[in-house]
C-alpha cells in the first residue's frame, strides 16, 4: 500500500510532488496514447467521466455542477490529444454539444502526428433525433461523424448528410442499433484512431461490456449529490468484472484525477 496523498512534510523529507500548476505541455505528456494500441481495431478508446463521491455522473441532468475548473482543464486536454471524442445522442441533446474548437495551444503537437486542427465529434444514435441545423453539424472545422445502426430512418440519415455529417453504419447490434464493439474498427477507418469517449453512462456502459474500453480517465469530485442519478456505467452487468491497473493518480483541490488502463486478458 502506498499513500499518495497527503504527502510527507517533515522539513527532512524533500515533497514528492510539489503541489504546482501543470502546464497544458506537460500534462499532454503524461495522458499521451500510446503509439502502438493492443486492439486488433488498431485504435485506442479512452474515456473521460466525472463521478460525485457517491457515484453520481450528473447533478439534475448535467455534469457540469460536478466538475471544476481543473477538470475541465484535463476534459479540454484530452480532447487535444484525440482523433475523435465518441459521444452518446443523449449526452449530445442534454449538454449541448459544439463542434470542437482548434486550440493554439494544440497546433504543434496535432500537426506533428498528421492530425487536423480538432478532434471530430462522434455522436452515436439510434434515433438520428438530433438537430442538424446546429452548429455541431453545421459548422464543425471536421465533419461531425453520425454513427448508427442498420435500422436508421432513410430520411434521419439524408438530413445527417445533407448538414454535411459523415453517416456510419456500424454494424447491427440488438433492435437494429449500434453494435458499439465495432465502433472503434469503423472510425479507424476514417483514419480516427486516437479516440475519446465521453460517455455518457449509456453508452460507457455498452463499451465496457463489449470489451473495447482500454482505459478509464475518472474525475473523482470532492461531492455528495444523493438522488438516483446513474453511474458512469449504466446499462446491461458486464459477464465478467472487466480488470483495469492504476496508470496514474493527480489531485487538486480535493479532486482526484486517476488513470486506469485494461488489462488485457
Ligand atoms: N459524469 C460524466 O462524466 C458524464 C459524461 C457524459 C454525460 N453525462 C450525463 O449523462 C446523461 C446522459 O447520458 P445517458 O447515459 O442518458 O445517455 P448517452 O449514453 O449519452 O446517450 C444515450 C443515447 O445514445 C444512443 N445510443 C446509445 N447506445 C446506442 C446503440 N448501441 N445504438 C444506437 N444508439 C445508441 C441513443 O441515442 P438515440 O436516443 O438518439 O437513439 C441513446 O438514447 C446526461 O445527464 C449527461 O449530463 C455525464
Amino acid at each position: 500500500m502506498r499513500r499518495l496523498f497527503p504527502l510527507p512534510t517533515e522539513p527532512s523529507v524533500p515533497p514528492a510532488a510539489p503541489d504546482r500548476e501543470w502546464g497544458l505541455d506537460e500534462l499532454a505528456e503524461a495522458y499521451a496514447y500510446p503509439e502502438r494500441p493492443q486492439s486488433v481495431s488498431g485504435a485506442y478508446l479512452r474515456a473521460n467521466m466525472v463521478s460525485s463521491l457517491d457515484g453520481a455522473a450528473h447533478h439534475d441532468g448535467r455534469s457540469k455542477p460536478l466538475s471544476s475548473e481543473t477538470d475541465m482543464r484535463i476534459f479540454g486536454m484530452l480532447r487535444g490529444l484525440a482523433d475523435a471524442v465518441v459521444v452518446g445522442a443523449e449526452t449530445v441533446r442534454q449538454e449541448g454539444y459544439r463542434p470542437a474548437r482548434a486550440r493554439e495551444a494544440f497546433a504543434e503537437r496535432r500537426a506533428a502526428l498528421g492530425q487536423p486542427p480538432a478532434p471530430a465529434i462522434a455522436v452515436v444514435s439510434a434515433s438520428l433525433e438530433l438537430d442538424f441545423a446546429a452548429p455541431l453539424f453545421t459548422e464543425p472545422l471536421v465533419p461531425t461523424v453520425v454513427i448508427t445502426g442498420a435500422q436508421a430512418a432513410e430520411d434521419r440519415v439524408e438530413a445527417a448528410k445533407a448538414a454535411g455529417a459523415r453517416v456510419v453504419r456500424a454494424g447491427s447490434g440488438p433492435s437494429g442499433r449500434v453494435d458499439v464493439a465495432a465502433v472503434p474498427a469503423a472510425l479507424a477507418e476514417l483514419g480516427h484512431t486516437r479516440l475519446l469517449t465521453e460517455g455518457g453512462p449509456r453508452l460507457l456502459a455498452q463499451f465496457v461490456t463489449a470489451g473495447v474500453l482500454d482505459e478509464l480517465c475518472l474525475a473523482v469530485a470532492p461531492l455528495m449529490v444523493a438522488g438516483d442519478a446513474a453511474r458512469i456505467a449504466n446499462g446491461p452487468l458486464a459477464a465478467e468484472p472487466e480488470q483495469f491497473a492504476l496508470a496514474s493518480v493527480l489531485e487538486d483541490a480535493g479532486f482526484l484525477f486517476t488513470r486506469y488502463r485494461r488489462i488485457y486478458p
